[in-house]
């Protein structure tokens, strides 16, 4: 447009469209987004093989905005934003999922399934089940457990426990370790219910030593393995159930940060 807003990016609301050097140059022919599906419509702008996952588009659009360069928009469908770009001179995408299983579950479908997305990081915040996870703590999904049904559609002959790449959550973990981040690297319960019928709830999984409450995780692990790609989860204890404790929204936005820089290290991989 005009005044070089992105395409499919609603007027006021996107990042500059800069010249993309490394992405938008590529030949038609490399390019990982060669059409669209029903909720990802990029018109011709690349998705890069390494994405981050925030579950809002708007923390999409603020990391575009903060730590890309050249960024340009690839998703505008249902305001799930979506924006490529390189970080530290590595292609890196960022898109918004929404929250729960359903939501991510079919983004990252049709970002791996469609659009060739090979390293998913979802980045988030988490309800901490235990004592030991203190405020901003970053955790790292293992494994997933879950209340919800999506396991169901891949009928296996028992109980599927899907899990994180262990080469991204090694790298991350490194990395955390290497800028005194304190990272816990454990299963997570993803769950459909945010208020739950039953008092006990978050309790019982907590005894089995899942580390947190979130619920996205189990759809994007269970979609990547079914696909043979890598992802991984991660996310800052943005409450605890266990002590009651809850971050300030300004707390929130400095966890946030942090976990970014962390996240896209996986572009060196
Ligand atoms: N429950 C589910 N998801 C969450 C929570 C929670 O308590 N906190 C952050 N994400």
């Amino acid at each position: 447009t005009a005044d070089g807003a992105t395409p499919g990016g609603p007027d006021g609301v996107v990042v500059p469209q800069g010249s993309a050097a490394s992405v938008a140059d590529r030949p038609e022919e490399d390019r990982l987004s060669p059409t669209s599906t029903p909720h990802i419509n990029p018109q011709g702008a690349p998705i890069a093989e390494t994405i981050l996952l925030p579950g809002d588009p708007l923390r999409a659009k603020f990391i575009a905005e903060t730590f890309l360069e050249d960024a340009v928009q690839f998703n505008s469908v249902r305001n799930m934003f979506g924006y490529t770009g390189t970080y530290q001179g590595r292609e890196l995408s960022v898109m918004g999922t929404g929250m729960g299983i359903p939501s991510i579950a079919l983004y990252s479908w049709e970002l791996i399934n469609v659009f060739g997305c090979t390293k998913l990081v979802r980045i988030g915040s988490c309800g901490g089940l235990t004592e030991g996870l203190a405020l901003n703590d970053l955790v790292l999904a293992q494994a997933a457990s879950t209340d919800s049904n999506y396991l169901a559609q891949f009928d296996l002959p028992g109980t599927w426990a899907p899990t994180g790449s262990f080469r991204l959550l090694d790298h991350v973990y490194r990395a955390a370790e290497s800028r005194g981040i304190t990272a816990h690297a454990g299963n997570v319960v993803s769950s459909d219910t945010f208020y739950h019928a039953q008092d006990d709830t978050t309790e019982r999984w907590a005894k089995m030593g899942v580390l947190a409450v979130e619920m996205e995780t189990v759809g994007l692990y269970a979609n990547a393995a079914a696909a043979g790609v890598e992802a991984l989860a991660m996310f800052t204890v943005s409450d605890n159930l266990a002590t009651h404790a809850q971050m300030t929204p300004e707390q929130r936005q400095t966890g946030f940060a942090q976990m970014i820089e962390l996240a896209a290290t996986v572009t060196e991989l």
